[in-house]
């Protein structure tokens, strides 16, 4: 089931994404050819199939969401070109090909980050992506921006990069992950919920409930995988965290005690779903998902 629902849901958003980098200056082909690379080497797009899960729990149909799907994604892929950066993470796989800074440089990849975090803006407007009222795009604009930014992702980053050989403790810990990873899936649901254009109140606490929790169990397996996995089947290097002493589920609570939470969270995020029929089956399969998956 989420097999042919991933492999549906992710042609979907590869053929919107590729709509977004034709380069309107020969003198940009480079810039673009990086941004290109960075989204389109592969990935799993679990942002984009969160979104349409979302607007498909709600009764919406999944090309509403393909907006916010490309902006999710675009958003994924800058924070991943950045994180990568020797500056930050220097890791030089990604996906089983040359980090962006690798195959292009340094510099290159910066503005290719920058770039992206642009054109996910532009996507979530574009009206060929999705037809959507203004309304509904203005929160979801905001939405975006929130997640994304300094009290988001990129402040979720910043504490990252603040606990290097730290000892944080469980809170703190969650903390940085509800930021870093939480965040933007957090708001992966919500756009799609705000896409399906039926999202209620008590649905969307519902769903964020759900998101919350996967969101956290997302890093919490990222972490474990860091541990247990092969840098063949993850696509980036196996063991990089503790290479560089970063602060992980793992490392703070032991290998099982890791895994046990994950569950936790899994089955945390499937109880707050216990309104929804069965149009929510992907958002559940999406939660199994999350803290099953190899790499
Ligand atoms: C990796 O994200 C970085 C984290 C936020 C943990 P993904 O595991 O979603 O990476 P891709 O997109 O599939 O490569
Ligand atoms: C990255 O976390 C989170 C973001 C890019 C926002 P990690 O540094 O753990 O991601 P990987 O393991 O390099 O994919
Ligand atoms: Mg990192
Ligand atoms: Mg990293
Ligand atoms: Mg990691």
């Amino acid at each position: 089931m989420i097999a042919a629902y991933s492999a549906t849901s992710q042609a979907r958003v590869n053929a919107a994404l590729e709509l977004l980098f034709k380069a309107p200056l020969p003198e940009l082909a480079r810039l673009y050819e990086a941004m290109h690379y960075s989204v389109m080497i592969g990935g799993k797009r679990v942002r984009p199939l969160l979104a349409y899960a979302a607007c498909e729990a709600l009764g919406g149909k999944a090309e509403q969401a393909n907006g916010a799907a490309c902006a999710l994604e675009l958003i994924h892929a800058y924070s991943l070109v950045h994180d990568d950066l020797p500056a930050m993470d220097d890791d030089d796989l990604r996906r089983g090909q040359p980090t962006t800074h690798k195959k292009f440089d340094e510099a290159c990849a910066i503005l290719a980050g920058d770039g992206l975090q642009s054109l996910a803006f532009s996507a979530l407007l574009d009206p060929r992506l999705s037809d959507l009222s203004a309304d509904i795009r203005l929160q979801q604009v905001t939405a975006l921006a929130h997640a994304a930014g300094p009290a988001g992702m990129v402040g979720g980053q910043a504490i990252d990069l603040g606990s290097v050989g730290l000892k944080l403790d469980q809170k703190a810990l969650e903390q940085m992950h509800r930021h870093k990873t939480g965040a933007l899936i957090e708001v992966s649901v919500k756009l799609g919920a705000l896409a399906s254009g039926r999202a209620e109140k008590d649905e969307l606490k519902s769903l964020q409930t759900y998101a919350q929790a996967i969101g956290l169990a997302f890093q919490v397996q990222d972490d474990i995988l860091d541990v247990e996995s092969d840098t063949e089947t993850l696509g980036k290097r196996q063991g990089a965290d503790i290479a560089r002493d970063k602060p992980t589920y793992p490392a703070l609570l032991g290998l099982d005690a890791a895994k046990a939470y994950a569950l936790e969270l899994r089955d945390q995020a499937l109880h707050a779903l216990r309104p929804f029929d069965a149009a929510a089956e992907p958002l559940r399969d999406l939660a199994r998902y999350i803290v099953d998956r190899r790499h």
